[in-house]
């Protein structure tokens, strides 16, 4: 396997028409000052998931729920995509066939422009009617009442994947069959430690892509990876997809 990622790039023969995917977890808005979980000073070393994040902890205390899910909304509000967010559109560009997958909920990919991507844990300013279902965008911050409650009386829940229930059926099927298609896979700032999500890059490696990882640290995706490129998101990335651009024909 080749080591250096310029030269495993120069191999793929890549073409306007490959298929190309990502997959990003919180290092990638690290740089935009929003908190990861994992790292140092990582959320789930001050906050414990299920305290805050479970089905169970919004029954017994939906403010208490909300009040985090509000400050983490005023953080975000707060922040803007970094270059690598930008580079993840400018690399969609390039291709006919692209998938962004994330497994953040910050909304700084969408902000940042790309248009093909699939938010697995959901979107931290949309809402859900717990009684019907709905889901609308809310990007009052701070949040007026706490909890918030629907038109229809009943309350709001966060429209977030909270531990110990499914992803959206679309959004992950979605997601595992771009990976399976993928002729080239960055994955860039995740732990690769939380499923469904951590085994795509298995799917796309398995289907035969090529995997490049982004991560300043070793990750359990590093040994399945072709190549990492180690350091920070906004530095390396809009490197990356230059040389990606200069290998595509
Ligand atoms: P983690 O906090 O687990 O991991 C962040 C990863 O980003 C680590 O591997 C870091 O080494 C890396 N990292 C840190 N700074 C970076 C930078 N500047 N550039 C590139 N990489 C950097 O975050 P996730 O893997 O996204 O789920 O966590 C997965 C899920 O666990 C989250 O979506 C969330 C959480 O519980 C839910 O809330 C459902």
């Amino acid at each position: 396997m080749p080591q250096d990622w310029r030269a495993g790039l120069a191999g793929l023969d890549l073409s306007r028409d490959s298929y190309v995917t990502v997959l990003t977890g919180a290092g990638v808005s690290a740089e935009s000052g929003v908190p990861t979980f994992r790292g140092e000073d990582g959320l789930w070393k001050t906050y414990r998931p299920e305290d805050l994040a479970t089905p169970q902890a919004f029954a017994a205390d939906p403010a208490l729920v909300w009040e985090w899910y509000d400050w983490r909304r005023g953080i975000i509000a707060g922040r803007e995509p970094n270059p690598a967010h930008y580079a993840i559109t400018d690399l969609e560009n390039i291709f006919e066939r692209f998938l962004l997958i994330t497994q953040n909920v910050d909304g700084l990919h969408r902000r940042a422009g790309t248009r093909n991507l699939v938010e697995l844990h959901g979107y931290i300013f949309g809402v859900r009617c717990v009684a019907e279902g709905t889901t609308m965008e809310n990007l009052e911050v701070p949040l007026a009442s706490i909890p918030p409650h629907c038109d229809c009386g009943a309350l709001l829940r966060p429209d977030i994947v909270w531990f110990g229930e499914a992803l959206p059926e679309g959004a992950i099927l979605k997601a595992m069959e771009a990976s399976r298609a993928s002729d080239l896979m960055l994955v860039v700032g995740t732990s690769g430690v939380v499923y469904p999500a951590a085994s795509l890059p298995v799917l796309a490696k398995e289907a035969g892509a090529f995997v490049l990882e982004i991560n300043p640290d070793p990750t359990p995706i590093t040994p399945l990876a072709d190549v990492t490129v180690r350091g920070k998101a906004g530095d390396v990335l809009p490197e990356v997809v230059v040389a990606i651009r200069s290998f595509t024909s």
